[in-house]
């Protein structure tokens, strides 16, 4: 997210436009009167982040800690002399192997190199599913038993290369070692561009998968054929869903219970805050290419979604650190501990949701969501969920019904005053 995208969205509604634009007025008037705003604040001033040598240095050492539950591999590629490398942690209890086939789950953090603060989620979230620290809001039984159904592959840093740049200064580049936007690289509707594209944060590269980092990320998701894909950004607070290159969501069920499970954590983790949506829809542009529209699609990840875990419109645009990071330790606490829950939320939620599905026969096929398959686990749930979705929609029908009702009163009477007043005329002439 940026400054512009928020500008285009604007323009389809004109009066947030005209807020925004004096909000910009007066934004840039401070910005040119102060000397100090250059996008090359460097990040690292603050004690909160980890240099990406020591997270990464961090990591390994927590692995190996936990031999029984962690495993670390680093995955490296390259496009004509541009190197790549991506570590990946894989949590697979090898102690705890239940009789039923485990849920895989890819996270991936830090596809932008500016979005620090994902980076340290990933390194938290890792501690607490070692049980190195306690999760708040869940005692650590019930994490043990939600973390025993599940095997989970942490890619902590996506686009190394792009992060160095950003700690070597530029703290507004999101995109990778080579000037690719590692989230427009990817297949589905790939290279198409928006009125408002932007050609330099935006650069799809040259073709799909031109990336080493993208075909390195394809190659790890067809290896390891997950149930639930989610890619941590910042810049603004919202848990999306398919589409991010089109204004809707996938249709019937399968959008439902992905939908459902998105306002779920809104409701209990975030207050409602976030936006909740299909990408395409609800932040108001459209985006080609993307990795999460890639992973439903085509890989037939059967829960993907995109989380954007932070941002603060309110700052200078210049100042990149703190439009995606959080600056003092309260809202930086409050940010890790919030999407560490929301994530063991998700596992939960997910396995309940998928768990009822035929996985053996999904393992390696595709999966397709079944009515049938959702109600085996938990029928009380889902009829509740397929009872409100239908109240909704008659609600929706009465709404309507009653708004054009209202119209045809008005037509009508409106018709027959005028009628009236004629007829009174035409009376009144006559005599
Ligand atoms: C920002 O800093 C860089 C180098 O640190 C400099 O080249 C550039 O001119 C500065 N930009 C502004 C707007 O001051
Ligand atoms: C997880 O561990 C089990 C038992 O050691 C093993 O059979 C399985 O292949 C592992 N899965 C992955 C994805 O590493
Ligand atoms: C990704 O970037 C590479 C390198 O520029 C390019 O060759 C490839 O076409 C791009 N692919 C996509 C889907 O953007
Ligand atoms: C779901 O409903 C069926 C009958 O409709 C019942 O046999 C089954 O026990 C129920 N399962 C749960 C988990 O409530
Ligand atoms: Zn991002």
């Amino acid at each position: 997210m940026n400054w512009l995208v928020i500008l285009c969205w604007s323009r389809r509604n004109p009066f947030v436009s005209i807020f925004l634009l004096l909000y910009y007025l007066s934004s840039t008037v401070h910005a040119s009167s102060s000397p100090l705003s250059n996008s090359s604040i460097v990040p690292f001033s603050s004690p909160l982040y980890h240099s990406s040598d020591s997270l990464l240095r961090e990591i390994k050492t927590l692995v190996g800690r936990h031999p029984d539950k962690f495993s670390i591999e680093t995955m490296r590629g390259s496009n004509k002399g541009y190197l790549a490398e991506i570590v990946v942690v894989t949590y697979n209890h090898t102690k705890r192997q239940i009789n039923k086939p485990k849920i895989r789950v890819l996270l991936s953090f830090g596809q932008h190199g500016r979005e620090l603060i994902t980076t340290e989620v990933a390194l938290n979230l890792l501690h607490f599913i070692a049980g190195e620290r306690r999760i708040p809001y869940y005692d650590s039984q019930s994490v043990e038993n939600i973390l025993d159904n599940l095997i989970i592959k942490v890619v902590p840093m996506e686009n190394l290369n792009g992060r160095k740049l950003v700690e070597a200064g530029d703290s507004c580049d999101r995109r990778n070692g080579q000037g690719v936007d590692l989230n427009r690289n990817w297949s589905v509707d790939w290279g198409k561009k928006e009125k408002d594209y932007d050609p330099y944060e935006e650069n799809p590269g040259s073709a799909p998968f031109s990336e080493p980092e993208a075909q390195i990320m394809r190659k790890l998701t067809s290896l390891f054929n997950p149930h639930i894909w989610v890619s941590v950004h910042s810049g603004m607070e919202a848990l999306f869903m398919p589409y991010d290159h089109k204004n809707t969501i996938p249709a019937g069920l399968a959008g439902h219970v992905m939908k459902s499970v998105l306002e779920d954590l809104n409701r209990r983790h975030f207050q409602k805050k976030c936006l909740v949506g299909s990408g395409g829809g609800s932040v108001g542009y459209l985006a080609h290419g993307t990795t999460t529209d890639y992973m439903y699609d085509i890989a037939k990840v059967p829960m993907a979604f995109t989380f954007e875990i932070y941002g603060d419109a309110s700052a200078s645009q210049n100042d990149c650190f703190t439009m995606f990071n959080p600056i003092d330790k309260a809202t930086f606490q409050t940010v890790i501990d919030d999407w560490c829950t929301a994530f063991i939320t998700l596992f939960k939620e997910g396995t309940k949701m998928l768990g009822g599905a035929q996985l053996s026969v999904s393992d390696k096929t595709t999966f397709t969501w079944d009515h049938e398959d959702l109600h085996v686990e938990d029928n009380n749930s889902n009829n509740r969920d397929g009872l409100e979705l239908a109240v909704q929609e008659l609600r929706n029908y009465f709404r309507l019904f009653f708004l054009s009702t209202v119209l045809l009163m008005i037509m009508f009477c409106s018709r027959i005053s005028k009628n009236k007043f004629n007829d009174l005329t035409l009376t009144l002439n006559g005599s």
